[in-house]
């Protein structure tokens, strides 16, 4: 590249664009040596002529489970055929007869030429026979097995195939991203008895992390100096109150888009702010959308007085409000706390004179965002 400060049109800030679509499987998975090894642990047994063990995955979303296990996956296809790893996207594969044609799919190179399921079991069983192979199957998102009814019966075949087809146990790893759901409490008395799963934990990413992972992104994907330190800082401010990595991800192609539209060479702070709107306004309508209709009155009448520039110390604010919101103080706090539990304020202690209501996003946004109140 030249050093003109000005980008031609037929020039890119990306090295390489792949690096931040969501497809993109990194090669180095950051943050989760852990979790790695707990899950590499438990394929162990089956590459001396075992059986996988199981494991439960639980954590928020954008946390690395998929990553994760796609990594130790590829891994395994470079290294043996022993063990035969199957990705399973419930999602999009809720059925017997689809998850089984997944497994077969993997299996063989190619998708199974009968639609009958016993047929397509055989065959399976037929190949792990043949090549000495355990088989592990990874059902993503498993919880949306749950409400399609087909939990419990996929666990029960896949974990059961050894009995009736001679074959090695096969393990499964289950992975949810819903917190308040345990897939172990989910399979019932006949699944349970064969289904002995480790749990396997993601917490969520600190700043420094989710800084860390968007920083080899960078390294990978843009020439240098695309993005400066302090942008990439901000960049990771966000994502991180946001709990959300792929927001992060987002941000950085998204400001250099506007860089090369602008024909720059750097990304500026407007690119920053300017991006970081459009992708934080579908989380603020998600955040807002779980309100009850007190919080969201409140939040609007917080986020006019924020607009104006008012006194935000809780007590003020409670004042405030009172003209349009004619609730007691009791119930004002738990609106507030529903509010700050949402993740759409702060409340920052402050000195003596009471918690600062801090709005996380744009107050015009929240405007925006929240229909008016009816003012009682
Ligand atoms: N440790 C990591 N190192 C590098 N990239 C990561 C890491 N963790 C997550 N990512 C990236 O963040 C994005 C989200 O990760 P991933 O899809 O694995 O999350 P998840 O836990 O499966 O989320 P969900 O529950 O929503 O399915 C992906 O683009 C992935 O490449
Ligand atoms: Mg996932």
């Amino acid at each position: 590249m030249t050093h003109s400060p000005l980008l031609r049109s037929d020039e890119t800030l990306f090295r390489d664009p792949e690096v931040f679509e969501f497809t993109f499987l990194p090669e180095q998975i950051h943050y989760r040596d852990a979790q790695v090894r707990e899950l590499a642990f438990l394929l162990q047994p089956a590459l001396r002529g075992g059986s996988a063990g199981s494991a439960v995955i639980r954590g928020p979303p954008g946390t690395g489970k998929t990553t994760t296990v796609h990594r130790i996956f590829a891994e395994v296809t470079e290294t043996t055929k022993k063990l035969v790893p199957v990705y399973v996207n419930c999602r999009h594969d809720r059925t017997a007869l689809a998850v089984f044609g997944c497994i077969f799919e993997q299996a063989f190179g190619y998708a199974p030429p009968s639609r009958h399921l016993d047929g397509i079991k055989r065959g399976i069983a037929a190949r792990l026979r043949d090549e000495d192979a355990a088989l592990v199957v990874c059902l993503d998102d498993a919880n949306e097995l749950i409400p399609a009814g087909t939990y419990n019966t996929l666990l029960y075949q896949i974990l059961r195939l050894y009995e009736r087809w001679d074959v090695r146990k096969p393990g499964v790893f289950a992975v949810a991203s819903d917190l308040g759901l345990n897939l172990y409490a989910e399979a019932d008395e006949s699944v349970r008895s064969v289904f002995h799963p480790t749990e396997v934990n993601f917490p969520p990413y600190t700043k420094a992390e989710i800084r860390g992972i968007l920083a080899d992104r960078i390294r990978q994907g843009l020439y240098p100096g695309v993005v400066s330190k302090s942008l990439l800082d901000r960049i990771a401010g966000i994502a991180a109150g946001e709990q959300d990595i792929r927001v992060g991800i987002d941000l950085v192609r998204l400001t250099v888009l506007r860089a090369e539209k602008d024909g720059r060479r750097r990304v500026a702070p407007a690119d920053v702010t300017a991006a970081a709107q459009a992708v934080r306004s579908p989380a603020l309508r998600a955040r807002v959308a779980g309100l009850s209709e007190g919080e969201r009155a409140l939040l609007y009448r917080i986020a006019e007085l924020s607009v104006v520039g008012a006194d935000m110390i809780g007590g003020a604010v409670f004042e405030e409000v009172q003209d349009y919101l004619p609730v007691g103080r009791t119930t004002y706090h738990e609106h507030l706390n529903g509010l700050a539990n949402a993740g759409i304020v702060d409340l920052v202690p402050g000195a003596g004179r009471g918690r600062e209501v801090r709005l996380r996003y744009d107050p015009g946004e929240v405007l925006a965002v929240c229909k008016p109140p009816d003012r009682r």
